[in-house]
């Protein structure tokens, strides 16, 4: 998700603070403004730090990734929802750059035309309405199975009634950090409301169809390549600091909760997943195939961070290994060849996770794909 710079009177630094931390729990990246050392400045100097300062807080509104300005604007030396003369610069400048106007209170009168003219919208107090403004515009299904809309050059993604707003601004988030992390993945906008349920807004990446079923030969190859270094290039990145689940944690629950292996066998499983396991901090996407990258014609991007989590590469990459298994059996081997290629990781180490990574996947699949992970779990129990 976007930035959302905080702007506002210096005498509301505290309020902007707490804002920051709401903010943050609905998966946005706060920026508050700097309280300087004013006192400390001699006043000969004291235009020139000004300079600065709005210049820095100008450069923050202005930065591709700030998706809008939150003004908090209080009550000040009597005036109601006072708005001073620098924030009502800053705000200018974000309504030049096309930022959202959140404003927290309602309107300041002697600003009233600027303020409505440039779209601000007034949160009454609540901050809960940022981001999760009801959908307006007309979107065009693009994908039946899970919802994803299309309008002009946004994506929007779907989820079920029953997701909560916190699970929602998670999602975005990770997606937000992995962007920030500098991979290639789309931005995005916010968490917004569509048809009553909870939405991710995001750039819409042109599909030029990377991983079709028909593709053969050399182009199958060149796309597992390419599959290969993207893979390692995310898997590459630390992300102690991203405050996700760790890949481990998720496959072990899911393991002990399953109804289709024995007791026996789950603690074989999970045995081997703590004998593997040795702590990694890697990123993990969880569920990397050819279906969640998009290529543009151009350039290739990876899609669907929802199963996100932290752990040992080795593990992501079988999870792919294992996924090409059941449903390209010819391509799974070319992958783990190519993902090696790009690692210092060997193909033995990938290859070790299997028995946990088919474990883990035992519950959410079709009979005949259960049939064939349980064979998977089955052979390497009876060795
Ligand atoms: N930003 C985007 N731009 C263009 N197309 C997109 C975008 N996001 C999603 N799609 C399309 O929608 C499809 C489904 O989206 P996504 O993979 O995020 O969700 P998912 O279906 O839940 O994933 P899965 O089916 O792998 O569980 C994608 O395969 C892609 O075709
Ligand atoms: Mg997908």
């Amino acid at each position: 998700m976007k930035n959302i710079v905080l702007c506002g009177s210096m005498t509301f630094i505290e309020k902007m603070k707490d804002f920051s931390t709401i903010l943050s729990g609905m998966g946005f990246y706060p920026i508050v403004p700097e309280e300087g050392n004013w006192s400390e400045i001699n006043d000969k100097d004291i235009d020139k730090y000004k300079r600065k300062v709005s210049r820095d807080h100008f450069d923050k509104i202005a930065d591709k990734s700030t998706y809008a300005i939150l003004v908090v604007n209080e009550d000040k030396n009597g005036k109601k929802n006072y708005i001073g003369a620098n924030t009502f610069a800053e705000i200018a400048l974000a309504f030049y750059f096309e930022k959202e106007i959140y404003i927290l209170n309602d309107i300041y009168q002697p600003y009233k035309d600027e303020l409505l003219a440039w779209g601000s919208q007034v949160l009454n107090g609540s901050i809960r309405g940022i981001g999760s403004q009801p959908v307006t515009q007309t979107y065009e299904l693009i994908s039946e199975w899970r919802e994803v809309y299309k309008s002009g050059s946004k994506a929007i993604k779907i989820y079920s009634q029953e997701k909560s707003h916190d699970y929602v601004a998670g999602k975005a988030r990770i997606q937000s950090l992995v962007y920030n992390a500098g991979l290639p993945v789309p931005l995005v906008y916010g968490v917004k409301e569509f048809d009553g349920r909870l939405a991710i807004e995001m750039d819409y990446v042109k599909d030029e169809s990377f991983m079709d079923e028909n593709v053969i030969g050399d182009m199958r190859v060149e796309a597992l390549e390419v599959m290969a270094a993207l893979q390692n290039k995310l898997n590459a990145i630390n992300a102690e600091s991203f405050g996700l689940p760790k890949f481990s944690t998720l496959i072990a629950d899911e393991i002990k909760q399953t109804r289709f292996l024995t007791e026996q066998i789950k603690s074989k499983v999970l045995e081997l997943l703590n004998r593997l396991d040795i702590g990694k901090l890697n990123l993990c996407h969880g569920d990397f195939h050819g279906g969640n990258i998009i290529f543009d014609g151009e350039k290739h991007w990876i899609i669907d961070w929802d199963g996100a989590s932290t752990g040992d590469p080795a593990a992501d990459a079988c999870m792919t290994y294992f996924y090409e298994k059941r449903f390209h059996p010819h391509a799974a081997d070319m992958y783990l060849h190519s993902y090696c290629k790009y690692s210092n990781i060997s193909q033995d180490e990938i290859l070790a996770w299997q028995p946990v990574i088919a474990a883990y996947q035992v519950n959410i699949n079709t009979k005949a794909e259960r049939d064939f992970i349980l064979s998977v779990i089955n052979k390497w129990y009876s060795e």
